[in-house]
């Protein structure tokens, strides 16, 4: 059986105090998703200690949506994957397409990255996903295999087995059109195909999650599908109630 998640980036959105009241939202309605759903929040570095704090005694995980290539030094304003873990954090969102597209974040930054992660105990949440002209050429299959090619081929088998992908057409992340739940399943299960001819059976235990304009209204439908695990949810984690309703699609 392979992990359901459920995880709320909250990009570069709330102040400290808005933070943890909407941590402490999401809390106080845990109770009323199956505990079979893993909620993470990806929050912003300055309150992800406040988060976490909030989220203690609780079983949802807080998440860094980025971490810096090297392990520490003379790196003006970035953040070690070191310091992400001391705060308590067990996951991190690696190459979201915001970070790929506006800071060009490249395969080999990325590879970076992941060393880091996996040097720490953190577990990535690696995301691919094509943007729309390469959608309409139809080359999204062949950006997504070179994706996970160029990073994920490079872990052991140990550090895949302990790997979150999310599968986000760019096209569909916060534009409000979203992909299909037919169009997510036939991607996810070739992103599962591509990574079973690396590393065989254990790609049917690698959570695979869907992102872009994921909904409560669209997740019930999206979640149904054979190869979703799940969603990496955006403006929608941002209320309590929605990211919750969201939870609600298993
Ligand atoms: P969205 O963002 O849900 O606002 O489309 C998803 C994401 O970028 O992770």
């Amino acid at each position: 059986m392979r992990k359901k998640i459920v995880a709320g980036n909250w990009k570069m959105n709330t102040l400290p105090a808005e933070g943890v009241e909407l941590a402490k939202g999401v809390a106080a309605g845990r109770a009323e998703v199956c505990s079979c759903v893993n909620f993470i929040v990806c929050p912003p570095f300055t309150h992800l200690w406040q988060v976490v704090e909030t989220l203690k005694g609780t079983d949802i995980a807080v998440g860094a949506q980025d971490c810096a290539t090297e392990a520490k030094g003379a790196y003006t304003g970035e953040i070690a994957a070191s310091m992400i873990a001391a705060l308590g954090c067990k996951y991190v969102i690696l190459g979201h397409s915001e970070r790929r597209q506006y800071y060009g974040e490249t395969s080999a930054t990325l590879n970076r990255k992941m060393e880091q992660a996996y040097a720490n105990s953190l577990t990535p949440i690696y995301c691919v996903g094509e943007n729309l002209e390469e959608r309409e050429a139809g080359r999204h299959f062949d950006v997504v295999k070179a994706q996970i090619e160029e990073v994920v081929f490079n872990l052991t088998a140990e550090q895949f087995a302990d790997l979150v992908i999310a599968y986000e057409p760019v096209w569909a992340i916060g534009t409000g059109k979203t992909a299909t739940a037919e169009q997510a399943q036939e991607i996810h299960a070739y992103i599962r195909e591509v990574l079973r001819s690396k590393f065989g059976a254990a790609a049917d235990e690698c959570p695979i999650l869907y992102g872009g304009s994921c909904k409560p209204s669209n997740a019930q439908e999206i979640f149904a599908k054979a190869d979703v695990d799940g969603g990496l949810i955006g403006g929608a984690a941002l209320k309590a109630e929605d990211f919750l309703a969201i939870g609600k699609g298993f």
